[in-house]
């Protein structure tokens, strides 16, 4: 299959660099353009984020001399490309303006940014767990008046560690849940370096998070109704969201009651073996096995367990039974692959299998 190509929109920061990393090799994709703000445009991509590429690995060879463009520039970057990635950092007012712009143009978004994640029309997704969601671009585009342009998003990074848990316990009936989660400094963008006082510090603040960490699960659990997704009235979520001096991870700590009575073994089963389409399609993103439980007290832990499946998987552990709640469980999953980078571009692999995406 000759590779689709792709237009990053936000390719120098913390999200945009993951895209590149990823794509680096990706069997279906490559990169083709890059855009970012009008401060990195004109330099070249190794010019550009000289001083503050912030991953281990180098910046890889197939991109460093590709022209970084103006992200306002829209038919220069989209004329070019089959789709876009996208992940900026701009007010949302313009972050809405700018991804209908670029799918107008007949040039499918996939977005990282939170901005059209509560438009009606617009499915947000994790692919495991609602991919029938993507039946809602068809009535996106008419509003868009498009044949092929349209934006998916994918959820919040926060969510990750419990929200499959959720899903794959759903015939249980989970009615209430209460959830703190524990998150990586790169969820700002940051790291060490660039944030200091993070060093041996928490910070019990995230502006917006805990509204997105309470409704976006409910969303991804809605269904399509008269043109539009509906969200679901069922788990009711509270959620407390902190930043911990940690560099890659989002740990959640979870309370939940069911409707059912459900056993640890039947739990643990419906974990293991939760799997959906991207499994089935074989998408070049997707875990072998979405959910891993941890038996060990001490798991998940961020050192050892963030990586699972290359970052794409998500690690429950510490189940047990609680006294005021029914059941109590501690999540981890990567906040820049399954959370971000990668989680969009696995949305992007079941775009194309569906035929959503395709060359221009
Ligand atoms: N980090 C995460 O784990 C994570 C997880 C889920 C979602 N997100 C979302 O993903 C988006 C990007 O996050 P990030 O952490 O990657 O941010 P970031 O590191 O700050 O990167 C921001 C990117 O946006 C570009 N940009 C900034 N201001 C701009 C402007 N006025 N016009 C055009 N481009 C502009 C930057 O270009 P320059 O380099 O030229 O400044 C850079 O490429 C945000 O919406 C964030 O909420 C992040």
């Amino acid at each position: 299959m000759e590779k689709l190509r792709v237009g990053i929109l936000g390719g120098t920061g913390m999200v945009g660099q993951r895209f590149i990393q990823i794509l680096e090799n990706h069997p279906w994709f490559e990169v083709a353009r890059i855009a970012a703000s009008p401060r990195s445009a004109g330099k070249t991509y190794e010019e550009a984020v000289d001083g503050r590429w912030k991953l281990d690995e180098p910046v890889p060879e197939n991109v460093k001399n590709i022209r970084i463009q103006d992200i306002n520039d829209i038919h220069g970057v989209a004329d070019d490309v089959d789709f876009i990635l996208s992940a900026v950092n701009m007010s949302k007012d313009e972050i809405r303006a700018i991804e209908e712009a670029y799918a107008k143009t007949e040039t499918p978004v996939v977005s990282n940014n939170s901005a059209h994640r509560w438009t009606p029309d617009v499915p947000m997704i994790i692919p495991e767990i609602n991919p029938e969601h993507t039946d809602i671009i068809e009535y996106q585009k008419k509003r868009l008046g498009t044949t092929r342009g349209f934006i998916a998003v994918k959820p919040n990074c926060s969510i990750q560690a419990y929200t499959p848990a959720l899903a794959a316990w759903k015939e249980y009936g989970p009615i209430e849940v209460i959830a703190s989660t524990y998150q990586a400094i790169s969820g700002a963008g940051k790291t060490f370096r660039d944030w200091p006082e993070m060093n041996g510090n928490v910070i019990p603040y995230i502006s917006g998070e805990e509204e997105k960490s309470e409704q976006e699960p409910l969303k991804i659990f809605g269904h399509i109704e008269d043109g539009k997704i509906v969200k679901a009235d069922s788990p009711k979520i509270s959620c407390q969201c902190i930043r911990i001096p940690v560099l890659y991870g989002h740990t959640a700590t979870v309370f939940v009651k069911f409707k059912e009575n459900p056993s640890k073994e039947e739990l643990v089963e419906k974990l293991v073996n939760f799997g959906g389409l991207p499994q089935q399609l074989g998408l070049p993103s997707a875990p072998k096995q979405f959910i891993q439980y941890c038996e060990e007290d001490d798991r998940p832990q961020v050192t050892k367990d963030v990586y699972y499946e290359n970052g794409m998987g998500v690690s429950i552990g510490r189940l047990r039974r609680d006294s005021i709640y029914d059941w109590k469980f501690v999540g981890l999953a990567h906040n820049t692959m399954r959370g971000a980078a990668g989680g969009a571009v696995e949305c992007a692999e079941l775009l194309t299998a569906q035929k959503y995406i395709q060359k221009k």
